[in-house]
C-alpha cells in the first residue's frame, strides 16, 4: 500500500480573530498553509499530498507559488466534510481502497517531519491505525456557562489529539460516511466503529494554531532551530 497525505485547508479560521481564514495568516514569513506543506514535503515515504480548499478560496495560490502536488476545491461545512470530499478526490486519482491516508490539519503548522515518521513507523504494521497525540499533563476541569468550575476531570489516561491522523482510505471514509459532520476527528469516527486507534506520543508543539496569541508563539517556534 501506498501513503498520501490529506490536508483539510477549507475553514474560516473564526476563533482566530485574523479577518481571514488563519491558514493565509503570514508566520515568521510565511503563510501558515505553506509551513504545513513543507513539512508533509519533506518526508519521503508520502507518495502526494492532497490540499482541500473551500470552493470560494482564491488565496491559495500566492500563498503557495509553485505548489506541485494535488488540490480540490471539495470543502464543506464542517471538518469532516472537508476531509471527506478529500477522500473522493483521492480515490478519483486513483487512491485505492488499502492505502494509506494521513489527515493533517493545515493549522498545525509546526509539524516535523520526525513526528510523522513516527507515526508511519507505529502504523504501518497496525491493523487498525493511528494518531498523534501528547498525554495531558494539567489537570482538567469542565466549566460552566458563568466561567466558573462544574468539575474536575480525571486526567491519568486523557490524551490531547492531533494530527496526522492515518487510517487506510476504505475505514476512514466509512467511518467519516457513518458519524458525519459531528467528528471532530477521523480517530472519533473510527472508534464509533468499535475499534481502537494507536496513541503515538508527539511533541506539545504540534499544536493547533486557534487564538489570536498562539500565532506569535507558533512564529517563535518556527525560528531557525528552536524545534
Ligand atoms: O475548525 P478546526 O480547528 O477543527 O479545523 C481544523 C482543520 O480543519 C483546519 O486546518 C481547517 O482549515 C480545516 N477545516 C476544513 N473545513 C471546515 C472546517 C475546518 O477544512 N469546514
Amino acid at each position: 500500500p501506498r501513503l498520501f497525505a490529506l490536508v483539510p485547508a477549507a475553514g474560516v479560521g473564526e476563533r482566530s480573530g485574523a479577518g481571514m481564514p488563519k491558514q493565509y495568516v503570514d508566520i515568521a514569513g510565511r503563510p501558515m498553509l505553506a509551513h504545513t506543506l513543507a513539512a508533509l514535503a519533506a518526508v519521503p515515504r508520502l507518495a502526494q499530498t492532497l490540499v482541500v480548499l473551500s470552493p470560494q478560496d482564491d488565496r491559495f495560490e500566492a500563498a503557495v507559488p509553485g505548489y506541485a502536488g494535488w488540490l480540490a476545491r471539495v470543502g464543506g461545512a464542517s471538518r469532516a466534510e472537508s476531509v471527506l470530499g478529500g477522500l473522493a478526490e483521492l480515490r478519483r486519482r486513483g487512491v485505492g481502497e488499502g492505502d494509506w491516508v494521513l489527515v493533517h490539519d493545515a493549522a498545525r503548522c509546526l509539524l516535523r517531519p520526525e513526528w510523522v515518521d513516527a507515526l508511519i513507523d507505529a502504523c504501518l504494521p497496525d491493523a487498525v491505525g493511528g494518531l498523534l497525540a501528547q498525554p495531558v499533563a494539567d489537570t482538567l476541569k469542565a466549566g460552566d456557562a458563568q466561567g466558573r468550575v462544574a468539575a474536575t476531570i480525571d486526567r491519568r489516561d486523557k490524551w490531547a489529539a492531533q494530527t496526522p491522523q492515518m487510517f487506510r482510505l476504505g475505514l476512514v471514509e466509512r467511518a467519516l460516511t457513518a458519524m458525519g459532520a459531528a467528528a471532530t476527528d477521523e480517530a472519533s469516527a473510527v472508534e464509533a466503529l468499535g475499534l481502537a486507534p494507536q496513541l503515538v506520543r508527539a511533541s506539545m508543539a504540534n499544536f493547533k494554531v486557534t487564538w489570536p496569541e498562539d500565532f506569535a508563539l507558533a512564529g517563535r517556534l518556527l525560528q531557525p532551530g528552536c524545534l
